[in-house]
């Protein structure tokens, strides 16, 4: 069901089952792609990249989808999130209230991205990867490019299957969080983390292993819906 308060734009496929709340907007035009229908002298409908929300999914209150993005079964985007163009979002996966995804993000199955989470540009975030409130993620190391723009260098963050990024935690560019390791609340990752570590502090060290019983597979065995991932 498309909410009569919901704006959706050109080239936007909606799948089965899938509820458009009020207030939001979907398949909406990137900047690029309105300065380049003001230049061919056209709609930037004409132009946008289609825009997937498959099956099953519940698109909240407020959120604004950009052009170019591919939302999989059975997600959910909360109220007031942005998500940019070109992101990739995959099946059962929950991007919490008042987030942001920035530009040519891979989000795979079983996130769970709580509330007010920042992801920055071109991130990688593997599947059941779960993010505590106000997590802020960050690419540019070393703002070079406000002097000279050539040296404007994206190194976005991976995050590996199944890791657990506490509340308030900060992610330094180009950073690697291996898979099911826990980042405790409010540390900055300054380094990459190794698989099932715990770490900890401002700048993180590590501070012993992650417990077997929050590891990825053994948090899937407590959900009736488990899925080989
Ligand atoms: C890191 C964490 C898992 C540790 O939990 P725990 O193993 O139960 O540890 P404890 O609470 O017994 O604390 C052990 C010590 O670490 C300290 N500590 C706990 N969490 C800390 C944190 N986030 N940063 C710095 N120190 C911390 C405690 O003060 C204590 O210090 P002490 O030995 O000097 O007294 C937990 O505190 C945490 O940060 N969880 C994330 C919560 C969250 O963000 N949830 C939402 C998403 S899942």
């Amino acid at each position: 069901m498309i909410d009569k308060l919901a704006t959706l734009y050109n080239n936007v496929d909606v799948g089965k089952k899938t509820y458009i709340g009020p207030n939001t907007v979907v398949g909406l035009p990137k900047l690029s792609t309105i300065k380049r229908a003001e230049m061919e002298n056209c709609n930037p409908d004409e132009l946008t990249n289609p825009t997937i929300i498959s099956e099953g999914c519940f698109i909240q209150p407020g959120a604004v989808i950009f052009e170019g993005t591919k939302i999989g079964n059975h997600s959910l985007i909360g109220s007031n999130v942005v998500i940019r163009e070109e992101n990739t979002i995959g099946d059962h996966t929950i991007i919490g209230s008042l987030s942001a995804l920035e530009m040519g993000c891979v989000i795979g199955d079983y996130v769970t991205i709580t509330t007010q989470v920042h992801i920055t540009v071109e991130a990688v975030v593997e599947n059941g990867c779960l993010f505590g409130a106000m997590v802020t993620t960050m690419n540019i190391r070393r703002p070079y490019y406000l002097v000279d723009p050539s040296l404007q260098k994206h190194t976005p963050p991976i995050f590996r299957k199944g890791c657990i990024i506490g509340c308030n935690a900060t992610i330094t560019p180009g950073v690697e969080i291996g898979y099911d390791a826990f980042v405790a609340a409010g540390a900055v990752v300054t380094k990459d983390v190794p698989p099932r570590k715990l770490v900890m502090g401002v700048p993180a060290k590590v501070v012993g292993d992650v417990p077997k019983d929050l590891y990825l597979e053994a948090r899937l065995k407590t959900r009736k819906d488990r899925l080989s991932l």
